[in-house]
């Protein structure tokens, strides 16, 4: 299949491919999403085939208004409303009891779906223009880094779906926060673009998921259990100071290794190959993706970067890590 090329100005032609059953990435705030008609079987099958995705992982479904809900859920629960009207459109997917109407697929049989209204032109231009609710889970092949350029996309898809729509380099760089509004407590599946502290503010305590704090616990997200974002060099994390850090990336060294390293300042470091996350966490949010995916281009045999604290947006940035590192942590001090 070849897969088309679309600018921004020519969203007419991905309204008719996505009104025919077709697949195609569009940009999102977040990352690329690969988009398919949520409630037609044909293309949400084609969705699951061109990432290689396991049909036990559901996808998340974007719409463009509040209203729009009503299409896939019969009710909204109040807490869920103020998170709509704080957050949306915005990085935020919210899981509410399923009306039945989506592709059984989108929500793997579960009786919830996620559904998200995305703070991007092109996105919502898409959507309005279709008429449709859009299933769109990352645009990467799984397992892979997801994609924050159309570029990325091609890396992955090219081939293998009917077109990309090129809305340039992504704003947050990481995928939208899921949080579950099904029970009693709103809990935090997935940490992404709005924080934990923020929907504090709006709605008081949000719990996190027992699994992102405890690796053992069983995922409620199913995504969350397989290994993620991971470059073809393993991933080391490192507990300690950025001193540790250099120490550790000496000794593999000398053991007769090439290694890459992430670091959250401008500073060089011993590895063979350094990639900058900036000074920010915001801007590490933006730069992790494709940095990761640039290691693929190297030769280093591993990769190491610091821990950081998991506050805020880097709550999401240390899960991502953590995923990419297939939770594999080094303690310098203590293995000292
Ligand atoms: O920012 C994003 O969320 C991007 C852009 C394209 O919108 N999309 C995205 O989709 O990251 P995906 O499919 O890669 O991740 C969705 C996550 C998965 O971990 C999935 O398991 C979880 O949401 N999920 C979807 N439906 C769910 C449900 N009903 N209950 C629990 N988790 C659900
Ligand atoms: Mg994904």
């Amino acid at each position: 299949m070849e897969t088309k090329w679309i600018n921004s100005n020519e969203i007419e032609e991905g309204v008719r491919l996505l009104q025919a059953g077709e697949i195609i990435a569009m940009p999102t705030e977040t990352v690329y999403g690969l988009a398919g008609d949520a409630m037609n079987d044909v293309a949400i099958r084609k969705i699951f085939e061109a990432k290689g995705r396991p049909s036990d992982n559901p996808l998340i479904v974007h719409i463009a208004s509040i209203e729009q809900t009503s299409l896939f859920v019969d009710s909204i629960p109040p807490v869920a409303k103020r998170l709509m009207d704080a957050f949306w459109p915005g990085a935020l997917t919210i899981i509410l009891p399923s009306n039945g109407r989506a592709s059984s697929l989108v929500t793997a049989g579960l009786d919830s779906i996620g559904l998200r209204m995305p703070n991007h032109p092109a996105a919502l231009e898409l959507i309005r223009k279709s008429g449709l609710g859009l299933a769109a889970p990352s645009a990467n092949r799984s397992g892979r880094p997801s994609p924050t350029t159309a570029q990325h996309v091609a890396d992955d898809l090219n081939g293998r779906i009917a077109g990309i729509v090129d809305g340039g380099p992504t704003g947050i760089g990481v995928e939208s926060t899921v949080v579950d509004c099904t029970g009693d407590t709103v809990t935090i599946l997935r940490p992404g673009g709005v924080t934990r502290e923020e929907m504090e503010a709006v709605i008081g305590p949000v719990a996190l998921d027992a699994n992102l704090s405890n690796d053992e616990a069983a995922p409620r997200s199913p995504g969350m259990k397989y290994t993620h974002y991971a470059p073809t060099a393993p991933v080391f994390l490192v507990d300690g100071t950025r001193e540790d850090l250099e120490r550790v990336i000496e000794e593999r060294k000398q053991a007769g290794l090439r290694i890459g390293a992430l670091v959250f300042d401008e500073n060089p470091t011993p590895a063979e190959v350094t990639y900058s996350l900036g000074t920010s966490m915001e801007v590490a949010a933006q730069r992790l993706y494709d940095a990761l995916r640039r290691f693929d281009e190297t030769d280093v045999d591993e990769i190491y970067v610091n821990t950081i604290e998991p506050v805020g947006v880097a709550l999401a940035v240390y899960n991502r890590l953590y995923k990419a590192a297939g939770g594999k942590v080094v303690h310098p001090t203590k293995d000292a």
